[in-house]
């Protein structure tokens, strides 16, 4: 290595690489073809999948990708999601958070509040997005259900995607507004000057 290069960490490996983006590429598909039925106004995104009805055929299966796919990506992350006291003094500090005034935090590890609170609504709408998706599935279940709990199950879908629409528009302003935070989940690899900086828990813990 030469001296001038910088240091740098593992944060993802290949396999969790490939199965985030396999996640994002499918909410992206979720989301354009889910707008195109929500409303007229927004009907020219069926040309994203094909038409009216390759849209209604493929959106289902698109999302049982995704669901499937977000349980992997869940499973492997979960445990570095957990809320503890410093999280909680974190979001008291939210000034100092907008504000770029790392120093005062206290101490980060793998990943901080916003990002672990995020996780939890992703899990909620995914899991919400899934149940009321079956009930909402014509061709295969709706039959099994009353028209009431059908109407119910629309509502909740729409809820669900809307919620997570938002958070995901956050997630990727955060991925953007965080410098060095798209190599991580494109290379794999994080400067050590990334890590200490925004998660000196994690880099401690990390070069030992
Ligand atoms: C569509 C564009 C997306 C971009 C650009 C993006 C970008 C990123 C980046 C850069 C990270 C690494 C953050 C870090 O290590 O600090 C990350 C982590 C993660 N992303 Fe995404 N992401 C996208 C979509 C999604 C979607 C649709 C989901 C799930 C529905 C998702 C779920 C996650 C999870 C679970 C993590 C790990 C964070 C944690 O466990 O708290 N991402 N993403």
């Amino acid at each position: 290595m030469k001296d001038d290069e910088p240091q740098l960490i593992e944060r993802y490996t290949p396999n969790e690489r490939s199965n985030h983006w396999i996640t994002a590429i499918s909410f992206i598909l979720l989301a354009l073809s889910g707008l195109a039925m929500f409303h007229p106004a927004m009907s020219w995104l069926y040309a994203v999948l094909g038409g009216g009805q390759w849209t209604r055929i493929l959106h289902p299966f698109i999302g049982i990708v995704m669901f499937v796919s977000f349980l992997l990506l869940a499973l492997r992350f979960w445990h570095h999601n957990y809320l503890d006291k410093d999280d909680i003094q974190w979001m008291k500090q939210m000034g100092d958070v907008l504000n770029n005034r790392e120093d005062r935090l206290p101490e980060i590890g793998r990943y901080n509040a916003g990002q672990k609170l995020l996780f939890f609504v992703m899990v909620v709408c995914l899991v919400l997005l899934l149940l009321s998706g079956i009930v909402i599935w014509r061709r295969y279940f709706s039959i099994y259900f009353s028209i009431e709990i059908i109407r119910l199950s629309s509502l909740v879908h729409a809820i669900a995607a809307f919620v997570l629409m938002c958070g995901i528009i956050v997630h990727i302003y955060a991925a953007l507004w965080v410098k060095g935070s798209i190599g991580a989940m494109t290379r794999g690899y994080v400067t050590w000057g990334w890590a200490r900086k925004h998660h000196p828990r994690w880099f401690r813990e990390s070069i030992k």
